[in-house]
């Protein structure tokens, strides 16, 4: 059996400073991996879209590899601070091939429970 291709996502803090590179499997999901990667994306519901603290902010070059956001996402990115064209839930992001060296900003702003 093959292995899940690996994918590479970059995750960039609010202020630029902190870059950190993880590698993802085909299918993971970005706000599970961001938080294994110690993001601060609090995602306090679960991927139950019933919050928006899984809010990121997708590289303006990497937003048209996405999917687009289904209107219940839409509905709650309207929650969100610092909401841009470029806002997505990372709950609602599966991680594929096509998204090779994803890059995702951390919007500004405290949204977590770490205070981060
Ligand atoms: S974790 Fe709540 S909407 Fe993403």
């Amino acid at each position: 059996m093959s292995q899940p291709a690996a994918i590479a996502v970059r995750f960039i803090s609010a202020d630029g400073e902190n870059v950190q590179e993880v590698t993802a499997k085909d299918g993971d999901n970005l706000l599970d991996v961001g938080q294994a990667a110690g993001q601060p994306l609090e995602g306090t519901c679960e991927g139950q879209m019933a919050c928006s603290t899984c809010h990121v902010l997708i590289d303006a070059a990497d937003f048209a590899k996405l999917p687009r956001a289904s209107e219940e996402e839409e509905d709650m990115l309207d929650l969100a601070s610092h909401v841009t064209r470029y806002s997505r839930l990372a709950c609602q992001i599966h991680l594929t091939e096509a998204l090779e060296s994803l890059t995702v900003h951390i919007p500004a702003g405290v949204h977590n429970m770490q205070g981060r």
